[in-house]
C-alpha cells in the first residue's frame, strides 16, 4: 500500500471522529480543562482542539508543530527534551515500530525520560465481535501488511454514523515494542501490563471508575487478559 493511501485513509476517518470524541463524556475535556487533579499528563494533541489547548485555560505557553510522526525530527529539528510522552491510541496508526522508536530516542535529551501508556497489543488481536470468548484472530506481532477495518462507529459511540470508516493499522508485539527502544538508546526504569483500558473496546467491558473514566472485563476474567501497558525509559546522561 503506497505510503500516501493509509495517511490519508486514516486521517479522513480520525479527523471526522475528533469533534465527535471531544464532545462525548469519554474524553472529559471540559473536566480535564477544570480539574487540575484529573489532568494526569493528559494533552490532546488533535488541531481541532488547539484552541483549547495552546494553554489558553490551562495558563500554559506551549508551541506546536503538525505533521507525520516519521517526519517530526525534520518538523522539530535536533532539539531535544527532558520529557518524551505519547497518547494513548498512536502507535497502532504506525507501520515501523522501530522507525517510531528511532524518532522517540531522537527527541530524549541526555539524562531526559520517556513515557508511554498504550493499548495493548494482546487486546488489539481480539476479536470485538465474538460475545463469549477472548478468541484472537489479528497478528500479535508486527506483520510488513496492515489489517484493514471498514467500520462505522467509534468507541465513544457505536451507533454513531460516519462517511469515513476505513482504517489502516498495524500491531507490534509488547517486546518489539520494548526492544525497538532500547536499539534506540533508551534504559528501561519500569514496566507494568494492567487490566483496564480508557475506553470501553467491546460490550463486555465494564466502567469501573467515574473520576478517571476506567473500564474493565467483569472480575471474574479480569485476570485473563493484559489491555494496556506503560513503559517508562530515560537516556544516560
Ligand atoms: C486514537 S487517537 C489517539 C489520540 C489521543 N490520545 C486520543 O485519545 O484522542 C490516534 C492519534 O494518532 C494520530 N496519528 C495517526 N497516524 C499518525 C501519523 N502517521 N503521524 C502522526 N500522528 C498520527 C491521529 O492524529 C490521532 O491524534
Amino acid at each position: 500500500m503506497p505510503d500516501d493511501d493509509w495517511r490519508s485513509t486514516n486521517l479522513a476517518n480520525w479527523n471526522e471522529r475528533v469533534a465527535f470524541h471531544a464532545a462525548s463524556g469519554n474524553y472529559r475535556v471540559e473536566q480535564i480543562a477544570t480539574d487540575p487533579d484529573v489532568i494526569s499528563g493528559v494533552v490532546d494533541f488533535d488541531r481541532q482542539l488547539v484552541g483549547d489547548a495552546t494553554g489558553k485555560r490551562a495558563g500554559v505557553a506551549a508551541r506546536w508543530y503538525f505533521g507525520d510522526l516519521y517526519d517530526a525530527p525534520q518538523v522539530i529539528g535536533d532539539e531535544t527534551f527532558d520529557l518524551v510522552y505519547t497518547g494513548v491510541g498512536a502507535i497502532g496508526w504506525l507501520p515501523d515500530i522501530r522507525g517510531w522508536a528511532q524518532v522517540v530516542g531522537h527527541f530524549v535529551a541526555p539524562g531526559g525520560s520517556f513515557f508511554i501508556r498504550e493499548c495493548h497489543p494482546v487486546l488489539s488481536a481480539l476479536d470485538y465481535d465474538d460475545p463469549d470468548r477472548l478468541s484472537i484472530i489479528f497478528p500479535y506481532f508486527e506483520t510488513a501488511e496492515p489489517t484493514v477495518f471498514d467500520e462505522d462507529g467509534t468507541y465513544v459511540d457505536r451507533d454513531a454514523s460516519f462517511e469515513h470508516n476505513r482504517t489502516v493499522e498495524w500491531i507490534h508485539g509488547l517486546a518489539e515494542t520494548i526492544q525497538a527502544l532500547l536499539d534506540a538508546g533508551l534504559v528501561l526504569d519500569d514496566v507494568g501490563e494492567h487490566t483496564f483500558t480508557d475506553w470501553q473496546p467491546f460490550d463486555r467491558f465494564q466502567k469501573i471508575d467515574e473520576r478517571y473514566g476506567h473500564w474493565a472485563l467483569p472480575e471474574d476474567i479480569r485476570s485473563h487478559l493484559p489491555t494496556m501497558f506503560h513503559l517508562k525509559m530515560h537516556r544516560p546522561a
